[in-house]
């Protein structure tokens, strides 16, 4: 989840790959450094705190290096110090190394190496790392062969970046589990965690494969594999264009991918729905697969997950499959039952989030069928599952997921659509699905039109100190992502569940000053709903009700009532309801004056368990 950076060419490289840092900012932020080229020498600057700490600094270094390698770290071993910040040297600091992962045998190491004199300055793993590439190197090796010859005696899941005195102009990475690209200029290369960090540099870029190690210069890049043999670069074209992984004009990530969820629905179901209104699914599994498969389970993390429940409810509503959703920190060590006619579906917008790679590996090696519903093109899970979706909902880049969970759940969507049309599921009306969908982008911008509804209410409900995401069916699916979002960035404690658990347990919580925020979009569950409603008013809670524009029912209750258009199914109707759920947290956390991309200890890919 760190953001790594290189930059080898005739620029000022430390610029650059400062620069470069900025644009992965949503990677990690609790300290940052560079390492350049400085008279023969690795020099190394680096800050705990925000990016900006490190910027501070730039006015003291020389213009005139070519190479240099940036990070931002998200720590996992170590405070956020400025001695635990990267680069860190080996121990006669003729190289140094960037690192996003951890070094799961680092003590081991640590141990090793301290028994043969060496001495450390930082708690982190990537100093343990340092010493042993630096180690090999002082064999007389080339860097590239040192650092093959030291990733041998690490084990655990990183993307190093290293460089040495020895060896000017080069720069050499690996890739074990953690995504690493390489951005091709003229006379000039790069390197980024991420590809909008080399967008406004280059479009052409290699996605380095798994333990695959790549060696620039300006000139060339070299790709060896594990065992240092060479291996085919292979070039794709990006056409993102750079706006957009950047704000277009928003005050923040978060609001621009708010506003962005009508294009968004609009590319996820591009292309995939033709002109009889059928579901084309591409690059899927053949259609007699598709009968074969008993269970489906969803594995997932945060909002992802929340996207897999929605799934969930669709798959057996629709189809009437067997479904069950995971976490997948709890899926991969939980010795899971899975029936060899199941079909594991990864639900994930970066694609490289540890845990449900690590469940994704698990039904690999049980012979499992895998199916990825990923954002991130090139990403480990997209690249790694039998079969991808991939959601086309552009970078995301603020921390907390919005426009990625609409996404999903289209995607899940129009998959179940596709199933019951191949499999001729009795009582599913696909084309009516459909025309739905295919309105979804202009009932979302109806959506959008309550901002300025909801900034006024959340002036009355931005200092309560709980607030309650309750609804039923799908609508309380949604509500806990909607809860998700709250305390994600608004950092106010929330009570999310069924509104019919409330009498369980829950309901004693209520007094006054609580606020309780109903999802009740579906007309099948309202009357139960309102029940619920009239239990939390009863105790003095504040009641804002998120219903549809028929609705007679909720607003005479509710204390406040946003109303957003209804589909004819009322399961696209509560997708649509993440909205305001949005908007909502978006509000509060910036009325209550939260930085809203960068929400405090959390990163936006998280690659580590
Ligand atoms: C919440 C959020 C996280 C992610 C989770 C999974 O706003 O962003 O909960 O949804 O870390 O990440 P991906 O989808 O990248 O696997």
């Amino acid at each position: 989840m760190c953001g790594i950076a290189g930059y080898v060419g005739p620029r000022n490289a430390v610029e650059v790959v400062y620069d470069q840092l900025k644009r992965l900012e949503y990677r990690g932020y609790d300290s940052a450094g560079i390492a350049y080229r400085d008279n023969g020498n690795i020099a190394v600057i680096k800050r705990a705190g925000k990016l900006s700490e490190l910027g501070k600094m730039l006015g003291e270094v020389p213009t005139d290096a070519h190479q240099a390698i940036a990070h931002s770290r998200w720590a996992t071993h170590g405070a956020p110090t400025d001695i635990n910040a990267h680069p860190h040297y080996d121990a006669f600091e003729n190289v140094a190394i960037i690192h996003n992962g951890i070094i799961e045998n680092y003590l081991d190491l640590r141990d090793e190496l301290m028994s043969r004199g060496h001495t450390f300055h930082s708690q982190t793993d990537t100093e343990i790392a340092a010493h042993v590439i630096g180690e090999e190197y002082d064999k007389g090796v080339p860097l590239e062969e040192a650092v093959r010859l030291g990733v041998k005696r690490l084990r655990g899941a990183f993307a190093m970046v290293v460089v040495s005195k020895r060896e000017e102009d080069k720069i050499v990475a690996v890739r074990n589990a953690s995504p690493l690209v390489v951005g091709l200029g003229e006379h000039e290369n790069l390197l980024a965690s991420d590809i909008p960090a080399l967008l406004p540099y280059t479009r052409r870029v290699v996605i380095v494969e798994e333990n695959d190690i790549v060696v620039l210069t300006p000139e060339r890049v070299r790709i060896v594999d594990g065992d240092g043999r060479d291996v085919p670069v292979v070039e794709q074209h990006i056409e993102w264009d750079i706006a957009a992984a950047e704000r277009g004009g928003y005050e923040h990530f978060m609001l621009k991918e708010i506003h962005e969820q009508p294009q968004v629905i609009r590319q996820a179901i591009a292309g995939r729905i033709d002109e009889q209104g059928h579901v084309r699914l591409e690059h899927v599994f053949s259609e007699h697969v598709w009968s074969d498969i008993d269970r489906v389970n969803i594995i997932a993390c945060g909002t992802a997950y929340h996207a897999g429940l929605m799934g969930k409810y669709l798959f057996e509503k629709l189809l009437r499959l067997p479904t069950d959703v995971y976490f997948s920190s709890e899926f991969r060590y939980g010795d899971p039952i899975l029936s060899p006619k199941s079909l594991a579906i990864f639900v994930s917008q970066s694609g490289e989030t540890a845990d449900t790679l690590a469940a994704l590996r698990l039904c690999k090696e049980r012979r499992i069928r895998t199916l990825g519903i990923v954002n991130v093109v090139g990403s480990s899970i997209a690249r790694e599952c039998d079969r991808t979706i991939f959601t086309q909902a552009g970078p995301e880049i603020s921390v907390a997921s919005t426009k990625a969970y609409t996404a999903q759940v289209t995607v899940l969507t129009l998959l179940a659509l596709y199933i019951a049309q191949i499999q001729e599921t009795a009582g599913v009306r696909v084309k009516s699905w459909v025309d739905d969908l295919v309105r979804m982008p202009e009932l979302a911008e109806k959506c959008l039109l309550l901002e300025p509804q909801i900034e006024q209410l959340c002036r009355r409900i931005k200092d309560t100190n709980l607030c309650f995401f309750l609804g039923r069916g799908a609508d309380a699916y949604v509500a806990m992502e909607g809860a998700l979002k709250f305390k994600e960035i608004a950092y106010i404690p929330t009570q999310e569940q069924p509104a019919g658990e409330m009498k369980h347990g829950p309901l004693a919580l209520v007094q006054q000053g609580v606020v309780a925020i109903f999802g009740a979009t579906d007309p099948y569950h309202v009357d139960k709903t309102m029940s619920n409603l009239k239990e939390v008013q009863a105790r003095g809670g504040t009641i804002l009700a998120i219903t549809t524009e028929n609705d007679s029912i909720m607003e005479k209750a509710a204390e406040s009532t946003l109303k957003i258009p209804a589909c004819s199914h009322p399961f696209l109707t509560a997708l649509l309801s993440a909205i305001p759920y949005q908007l909502i947290a978006y509000h509060v956390a910036r009325l209550n004056g939260h930085e809203i991309d960068q929400p405090r200890n959390l990163a936006k890919s998280v690659t580590v368990e």
